[in-house]
């Protein structure tokens, strides 16, 4: 494998995604050939574990095929045990395709990667930390980004972004509506996998200007990318 591998980290409304957007953008400019992907999904099957893993009721009765008998209702609640085998087989896909990016020697830039279900299913709803990285090793094979960047941004200035996103029309998933105590547990929880791996891992202050924090992103990047 000969590419790069970048992931961005964050809270919910931490502006990771228009991040990770612009740093494609900008290096598909400086003539790097560039790969913009996304957990969970990333490819056709991976995308419909996606649909099941952050489903509201509503679209949970969208999906193809559910089994109901009498006195059903579509409100099942999802396991954390299911909730992390479905991130990790939709990780398995993603990663496959992945390997082939890189084994092409392309720079791969993943919104959100492994270390999100440490945050969210580890650090947020307190499953089993080792269990967890037992999972990721089976679902990743080994393979880790060279450098992840963590946008950091207060519980509360996250959720009111998220909130001003939902009156413009985006869809609330199942994790956006879980309790501010969820998300700050995320918080510290990333916080805390950045300071395990510092060399890894770069925290930016995401309540910075989108276009001052494109920068701060882009020099860093660059000078990874040059050393
Ligand atoms: P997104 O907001 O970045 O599109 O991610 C969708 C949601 O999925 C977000 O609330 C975080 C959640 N998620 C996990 O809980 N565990 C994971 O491993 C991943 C990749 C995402």
């Amino acid at each position: 494998m000969t590419g790069f591998f970048i992931t961005f980290e964050g809270g919910d409304g931490s502006g990771k995604s228009t991040q990770a957007r612009l740093l494609a953008v900008g290096l598909e400019a400086a003539g790097h050939t560039v790969r913009l992907t996304r957990e969970p999904g990333g490819t056709p099957l991976a995308g419909a574990m996606r649909a099941l893993l952050l489903h509201s009721t509503a679209s949970l009765e969208a999906l193809a095929h559910v089994d109901l008998v009498p006195g059903d209702e579509l409100t099942e609640p999802m396991l954390p045990l299911t909730e992390a085998l479905l991130l990790s087989a939709a990780r398995a896909q993603h990663v496959a395709r992945i390997r082939e990016w890189m084994d092409t020697g392309v720079i791969v830039i993943s919104d959100r990667f492994a270390d999100a279900t440490l945050a969210y299913q580890g650090y947020g709803r307190g499953y089993d930390l080792d269990t967890l990285r037992t999972l990721e090793r089976i679902a990743t094979g080994g393979l880790r980004p060279g450098l992840t960047l963590l946008l950091d941004v207060p519980v509360e200035e996250g959720q009111r972004r998220k909130r001003a996103g939902h009156e413009e029309g985006e869809e609330l998933n199942r994790l956006d509506i879980e309790t501010q105590a969820f998300h700050q547990r995320v918080r510290d929880g990333y916080l805390a996998l950045a300071r395990e791996e510092p060399t890894r891992w770069i925290t930016f202050d995401a309540t910075d200007a989108p276009g001052a924090l494109a920068e701060q992103i882009w020099r860093v990047v660059s000078a990874r990318l040059g050393g």
